[in-house]
């Protein structure tokens, strides 16, 4: 197990390594610093989306890289997401021309439809998340998952991604979709950590082939104050994690993110610190015990950290 494999074969045939780069509140400068740490270091995989506004910084070094022959685009695995704004079917393909532009790329490797409810487009694509006057998320008064999908099968026909898959989708969602898919999605990207472990959505995907990629996976311990709780439990430093890292000799990030490749589970952290982004690789060197694995999965601290539920109301696409 100690030499398992850095990727991942999806059910398409194309392979995803296995750890990404997460770049979600990067700021440009850390950002470049931290790209070309991860590219030295190996990634291959690097996670962004329309949303995060720093597909732009992304093209910038990855031009860097490919121009000068430290890295072939074909190695590249690079990861963008359909924002909310821009679910019509008749706005996807021009949101993905706007990411392939900023990113400086003829194609991305996977493209993910970020989340299920569509919001309210009003013409300005920068205004990512519209507003109610009570502060809550503009919904888009339509709702067309199944036609928002067959848009983006078109963009797999017109070459301009790889594969195609989901993010913050629920077990029914992704069965409605794999049932009338002619390019079937490859991954659902959500929320998953030690105190989040998607024990039910990991096995439902399995089924229908479709992988998961976990995001957060040592927590998000840097992620806004307004999405965090008093006293809420931190799983980098969970007892449980200590004991095993300090057997190991490894950090509690490496454990975290080794209990879930170990589980099958492609994992982005996320890091601007290139100390860290180093050591989150260091992985495939050492492998829990079954009885360790147990351990984790005996856990019985449940935490999501995200919780849009009050964003989305009782809107039927609402995935959790
Ligand atoms: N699809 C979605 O809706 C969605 C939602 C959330 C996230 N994501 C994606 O998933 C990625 C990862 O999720 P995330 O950023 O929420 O959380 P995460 O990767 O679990 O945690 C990132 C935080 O942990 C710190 N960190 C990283 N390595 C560490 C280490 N070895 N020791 C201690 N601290 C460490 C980072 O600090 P420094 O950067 O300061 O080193 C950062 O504050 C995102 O960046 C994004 O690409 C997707």
């Amino acid at each position: 197990m100690t030499g398992m494999s850095k990727t991942i074969q999806l059910n398409n045939g194309n392979e995803i390594p296995i750890i990404g780069l997460g770049t979600w509140q990067s700021s440009k400068e850390e950002l470049k610093t931290a790209l070309r740490a991860a590219i030295d270091v190996g990634y291959r995989h690097i996670d962004t989306a329309y949303n995060y506004m720093n597909e732009d910084t992304i093209g910038e070094v990855l031009q860097e890289y490919i121009n000068s022959g430290k890295v072939k685009r074909e190695e590249l695995f690079i990861v963008t997401k359909l924002p909310m704004i821009h679910m019509d079917p008749n706005l996807v393909k021009r949101s993905i021309e706007i990411s392939l532009k900023k990113l400086q790329l003829s194609y991305v490797d996977l493209y993910l439809i970020h989340g299920p409810i569509p919001l309210e487009y009003d013409g300005n694509d920068n205004n990512i998340f519209p507003l109610t006057e009570d502060g809550g998320w503009k919904i888009a008064e339509k709702s067309d998952l199944l036609g928002t999908w067959k848009a983006m099968e078109k963009l797999v026909d017109f070459g301009l991604t790889k594969s195609v898959g989901v993010s913050n989708f629920s077990i029914s969602q992704i069965e409605r979709i794999c049932k009338m898919a002619e390019h079937k999605p490859v991954t659902n990207q959500v929320e998953c950590h030690i105190y989040f472990s998607q024990k039910e959505l990991f096995n439902a995907c399995k089924k229908l082939g479709v992988t998961l990629t976990a995001y957060s996976p040592i927590g998000s311990p840097g992620r806004p104050k307004n999405l965090k709780e008093a006293d809420e439990p931190v799983a980098l430093e969970d007892p449980i994690i200590q004991r095993i890292a300090t057997k190991y000799g490894k950090t509690h990030a490496q454990i975290l993110l080794r209990n879930l490749i170990q589980r099958g589970i492609i994992v982005i952290p996320k890091s601007v610190t290139p100390e860290r982004i180093r050591s989150n690789f260091q992985v495939f060197d050492f492998s829990l015990s079954e009885e360790e694995m147990g351990d984790i999965d005996h856990i019985t601290i449940q935490k999501r950290y995200f919780d849009m539920s009050t964003k989305f109301k009782d809107h039927p696409e609402r995935p959790w």
